[in-house]
């Protein structure tokens, strides 16, 4: 079976979120069903060396009016498709805002060409013979690739529409329809129309034949109007088609295997002990006995980082400690910075993107705190369990389903394997902190908790199960 992927991002060649993580895991996870996969991506600058190296497998002299060629590479096994077309890949800035953090105000143009050069290339074929059965999308990026293919109606192939993050939802005006090749009479509520505009995300969700999102919880929440942000109806009409996959956890995130730090696993705790005392050095924080706890995050309203920044004096009052490593809103940034000014000795920052520090502290630290407002499934909770540095988490999307909470029932039966919040805001938070306090001081318990978070299955393999089932399901339905 071939599957072409298109993503605006995907390890290991460019990374702002979990989406490249799962993007590039896909493949090498789905192998194992003898998937065929290919990336398509955008050739961003910082990609565009990698294109000394790759062949030209397809190219147009007008995809939406641009130029545009696709190169094929393979990087760490995973066969990849840049897409080359400078006018709209090769800036200075992010990949999708300026080093100012404004939006590209040309993105829909941008994703636009992104997703009819992958209709194309599933009409056309490439050049090396490859021939796609299924066109797999990611995210509002890609979300105008079912439906191109759909309303070119050239092939048949089908196509699946995975949600990271029902959030993002790629709004256009409607003034752009014809510049997008979109027909005029397709812009009605029940197409591509979304409140007077165009969402690529809601396109995506009519035109796909199977939609999947990233934990079966959030598949619930995103029907109802608190998660669904506007595309609850959509959803609800296309529930029938709609599945929560979790996503799974890469070998590259393993405790067992490191050279940055000492390897250990459930026999080997002793190891991750001298980890912890290397991350307080790192960290230039003191010997500490309370719970040393991390967060690895983008700083939004998303990741409820306020909640955090309101809950964490009571918790270091209680001798609790934290590392935190993320980058994002500077208001965010500044609070962060001042609760650090205060508490020295029991708060570690970092500000800025570092995946290898992100590892050692996963591998030094106790807990590590994800009080998000909504979370489609997240991943730091995944590595916190195999790390066993117990998940602290809200109860919500795929943090909901991935964590087992330390009640009373839980702890007696010796399955809990993290602490959940019992609603999302600050008291609640500082409740979980305090649980993490005090079961921190049972040593006992806390170890079978480790242990039982480490023993924990979060990798990809029951996922791509599914993913292949659906794909199959979808090739065999007219
Ligand atoms: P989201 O995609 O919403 O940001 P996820 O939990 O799915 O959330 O994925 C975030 C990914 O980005 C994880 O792999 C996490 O380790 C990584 N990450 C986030 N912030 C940083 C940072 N400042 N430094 C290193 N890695 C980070
Ligand atoms: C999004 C979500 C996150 C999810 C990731 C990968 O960025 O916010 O919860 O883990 O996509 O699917």
């Amino acid at each position: 079976m071939r599957v072409l992927s298109i993503t605006s991002e995907a390890i290991p060649l460019i990374k702002t979120g979990g989406l490249a993580d799962v993007a590039g895991a896909l493949p090498k996870a789905l192998n194992e069903h003898d998937v065929d996969m290919r990336v398509l991506l955008p050739a961003y600058n910082t990609l565009r060396p990698l294109m000394d190296k790759a062949n030209l497998l397809w190219k147009t002299k007008s995809c939406l009016g641009y130029e545009v060629r696709a190169f094929a590479l393979v990087k760490d096994g995973i066969q990849f498709l840049l897409l080359d077309c400078p006018a709209l890949y090769d800036r200075e800035g992010g990949i999708y805002n300026d080093g100012e953090g404004a939006d590209y105000v040309d993105n829909h143009m941008r994703f636009a060409v992104l997703s009819m050069a992958a209709a194309m290339i599933v009409e056309e074929g490439l050049s090396d013979g490859w021939q796609a059965d299924i066109l797999h999308a990611h995210d509002w990026q890609a979300g105008l690739a079912p439906t191109y293919l759909k309303l070119r109606g050239k092939c048949k192939v089908p196509s699946v529409l995975t949600i990271h993050n029902i959030a993002f939802q790629g709004w256009v005006s409607a003034d752009a329809l014809q510049q997008l090749d979109l027909p005029a009479e397709e812009f009605h509520a029940g197409s591509l129309e979304y409140w007077g505009q165009l969402s690529t995300l809601k396109a995506g969700l009519v035109f796909a034949d199977a939609i999947t999102t990233v934990s079966p919880t959030y598949a619930g929440e995103i029907k109802t109007p608190e998660f669904g942000m506007g595309l609850e109806g959509v959803l609800n009409n296309r529930s029938r088609d709609l599945t929560g996959i979790l996503n799974g956890v890469d070998d590259v995130w393993s405790p067992a295997k490191s050279d940055d730090f000492l390897p250990y696993d459930v026999k080997s705790l002793g190891n991750k002990a001298k980890n912890r005392t290397a991350l307080l050095k790192e960290f230039s924080l003191p010997k500490m006995d309370g719970p040393l706890a991390i967060v690895v995050s983008r700083l939004t309203d998303q990741k409820g980082i306020d909640l955090l920044i309101d809950a964490l004096p009571s918790y270091f009052a209680r001798r609790g400690g934290l590392c935190l490593l993320g980058s994002g809103a500077p208001d965010l940034e500044i609070a962060l910075h001042q609760l650090r000014a205060k508490f020295p000795d029991q708060f570690g920052l970092r500000i800025g993107y570092d995946e290898a520090l992100s590892k050692r502290m996963f591998a030094g630290a106790d807990a590590v705190l994800v009080p998000s407002r909504f979370e489609p499934c997240g991943l730091t909770q995944l590595y916190g369990l195999r790390f066993g540095t117990l998940p602290v988490v809200a109860n919500t999307g795929g943090l909901a389903d991935t964590v087992i909470n330390a009640n009373t029932a839980a702890l007696q039966k010796k399955t809990a394997t993290g602490i959940v919040m019992t609603r999302i805001d600050t008291a609640a938070l500082m409740e979980a902190l305090n649980s993490l306090i005090d079961i921190y001081a049972q040593k006992r318990v806390w170890k079978t908790m480790q242990k039982n978070a480490m023993i924990q299955v979060v990798d990809w393999s029951e996922s791509a199960r599914v993913y292949y089932k659906i794909y199959s399901d979808i090739l065999n339905t007219d």
